[in-house]
Order: structure tokens, then C-alpha cells, then sequence
């Protein structure tokens, strides 16, 4: 990942915000109404708003926070996604040309039921849920994003994974016609991540399909990526076309390009630092204050959610295993 580059400061056109809220409430009440069935195309105009409530039972799980969230337009022009350019406000713009339908992701290795299945038949059967979690990029800044997906685990039990599967690997797309930043081998392309089964199957890992109550994005990975909220956020691959069981470790992009920065598991740890950034704290791109004066806050240990995670790596030494 490049050296920081100061972003672009895009302000204009923000919504005050009780207003948007209020305008929220509204179409969720019109959204309820079955006059909208008689509408086509309403709901695309304006989508349902993301349940900005908190539960103690979804706060306790980590399914959600009160933190204020980061502004729809600074989750969606601020990006990490080399296949379209290094440069933070690249994805935005160059991600257009990314088509996103018909997708089809091939599943196979240790399970009983392999396949190449349409995403429409890997969602199938299976209530989006809204997760409103903390993004930790390895470059020291985070966000709060409200993300509509499900669990990664019910979607792998679809495909039977047998007692050698004890990893789980993830394949971006790879296509240079439609992927301008595949041309440059900054990576060696496709994109590759991986998790321990038991991380894939954690209640905590998203299979997102959206953001902010829309359908993803391009630049933030549509048609289908991996949300992991207590990994770094380059463990959270876009746009995935291959899911495979696997015995071994897989590879992984970064590991591979740079074996002493990027580990494996890439649990959020403020206590060991990248070679070339500091983890203790983070920049907070959050509300309407500008990305350049994002205020720093203290990283927390497996990005605050080692409640639910810690345990998974019990008697592990966090500083071999980075
Ligand atoms: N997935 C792919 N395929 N390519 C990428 O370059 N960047 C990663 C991750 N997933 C990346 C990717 C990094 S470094 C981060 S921090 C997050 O995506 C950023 O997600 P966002 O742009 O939605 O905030």
C-alpha cells in the first residue's frame, strides 16, 4: 500500500443531517405502505435507511454501534481497490466501468457440494442483515460503515465443507478489460485473502451485499465481499468470484508481495506495529468533519471486538501470528 496521500476535501451537497433522518423515517414509513407496490422502480429511487437503532443484544454479539458513522460520500471516494489505481479516489471513479451482473462465484475444494453457482442462488433463502461495524485499514484509518449482507458462515454450510477444510480462500475477479489497475503488477493479480475456518465461520464475518441501506458500490466491491471487522481491512476482499475449502493456508496477495508487513491473520493490534505505520491509533473518518482533520483515536486490540473474537486465538502468540 502507497505512502498516505492527503484526500480530496468533497463537502459540498451534505445533508444536514436531521433532515436526512427525518427524510429517512418518512420513506421508511411509505416504504411499509402497500401503495409502494403499486410504484415500480420506487424503491430503487430512494432505498429503505439503515436501522440506525442499537440493541444490547447486537451491541453485546458486535453486530452494531452507536459511533457516529462515517458520511456515505467519504465510505464510497475514499477506497482501497488496486485493481482500479493506487490513489484513493481512483476506485470512484475508474470502478464504473465494472459490470456487476450476471455474477457467478465457483465454490469448490474440501466440500461435499461444489459448484459454480449465480449470486442470486448463493443469497437465496437468506434475510439481508444490517451491520454497522469499524473498518481498521493497516494505514491507520478507520470508518463506521452500516453494511447489509449475511453471515459467510451460513453460506459456506451450503456447500457441505468436509473435516479437511480448514481454510477458507477468497479470489477477486481479475479481468484487465474492465480493470484498469490490473495492467500494473503492483499485486499479483487476482486479489487473493484467506481465513481459518473457524474466523469464516464466526457470526462477525459478513458476506456484504450493500452499504447504507443500497446495493454496494463498485468501489467498495460489488457485487459481493468480506466484511472481517476485527482483521485489517485488506482482509476484506471485493468483489469475490472463487471461494475454496483448503487443507493448507492458502497464499494471500499481500503475504505473498510482502511476507514481513502482512501476515495471515492481520488481527487489528495496536500492540505490534507495521514496519511503516504506527497501529496505536487511528485517523476516525467519521461525520461531517473533513477527512483531513479526522479526529485520532486509540486502536483497541482486534478493533474493539475481541469480546467475540479473542478467543479464537487463545494461547497463540499474537506477535509470530501478525
Ligand atoms: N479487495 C480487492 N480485491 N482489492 C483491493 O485492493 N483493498 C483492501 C480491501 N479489499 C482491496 C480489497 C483494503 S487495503 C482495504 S482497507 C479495504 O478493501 C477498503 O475497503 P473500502 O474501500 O470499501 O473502504
Amino acid at each position: 500500500m502507497p505512502t498516505f496521500r492527503l484526500p480530496d476535501i468533497a463537502s459540498a451537497g451534505i445533508t444536514d443531517e436531521n433532515v436526512y433522518r427525518e427524510r429517512r423515517r418518512l420513506l421508511a414509513a411509505f416504504a411499509a405502505s402497500p401503495l409502494l407496490a403499486a410504484l415500480p422502480g420506487c424503491a430503487e429511487a430512494e432505498p429503505p435507511p439503515p436501522k440506525t437503532a442499537v440493541s444490547a443484544v447486537d451491541a453485546n454479539a458486535g453486530f452494531s454501534t452507536r459511533e457516529e458513522q462515517t458520511r456515505f460520500e467519504d465510505a464510497t471516494t475514499y477506497n482501497n481497490f488496486y485493481e482500479f489505481g493506487t490513489g484513493k479516489g481512483d476506485p470512484s471513479s475508474a470502478a464504473k466501468t465494472l459490470r456487476t451482473s450476471p455474477w457467478t462465484v465457483a465454490v469448490d475444494g474440501e466440500c461435499a457440494k461444489p459448484g459454480r453457482i449465480a449470486l442470486e442462488d448463493l443469497l437465496r433463502g437468506q434475510a439481508s442483515q444490517e451491520r454497522i461495524y469499524r473498518l481498521r485499514c493497516v494505514e491507520g484509518w478507520s470508518m463506521v460503515i452500516p453494511w447489509m449482507g449475511v453471515p459467510l458462515g451460513e453460506t459456506l454450510k451450503r456447500f457441505e465443507p468436509t473435516s479437511k477444510a480448514k481454510y477458507v480462500a477468497f479470489t477477486t475477479l481479475a479481468d484487465p478489460q474492465q480493470m484498469p489497475g490490473i495492467r500494473y503488477r503492483s499485486i499479483d493479480w487476482p486479489y487473493r485473502e484467506g481465513l481459518r475456518i473457524d474466523e469464516a465461520m464466526h457470526p462477525l464475518t459478513l458476506l456484504a451485499t450493500g452499504m447504507y441501506g443500497k446495493p454496494l458500490p463498485q468501489q467498495n466491491g460489488a457485487p459481493l465481499r468480506l466484511v472481517v471487522p476485527w482483521k485489517y481491512g485488506f482482509k476484506s476482499i471485493k468483489s469475490i468470484v472463487a471461494i475454496r475449502f483448503t487443507e493448507k493456508m492458502p497464499e494471500t496477495a499481500w503475504h505473498q508481495l510482502q511476507p514481513s508487513e502482512y501476515g495471515f491473520f492481520s488481527n487489528v493490534n495496536p500492540a505490534v506495529d507495521h514496519p511503516r505505520w504506527s497501529q496505536k491509533t487511528e485517523r476516525r473518518i467519521a461525520g461531517s468533519k473533513s477527512k483531513l482533520f479526522a479526529e485520532r483515536i486509540p486502536t483497541q486490540p482486534f478493533n474493539g471486538y475481541g469480546d467475540q473474537v479473542a478467543s479464537m486465538y487463545a494461547g497463540m502468540d499474537l506477535r509470530k501470528w501478525y
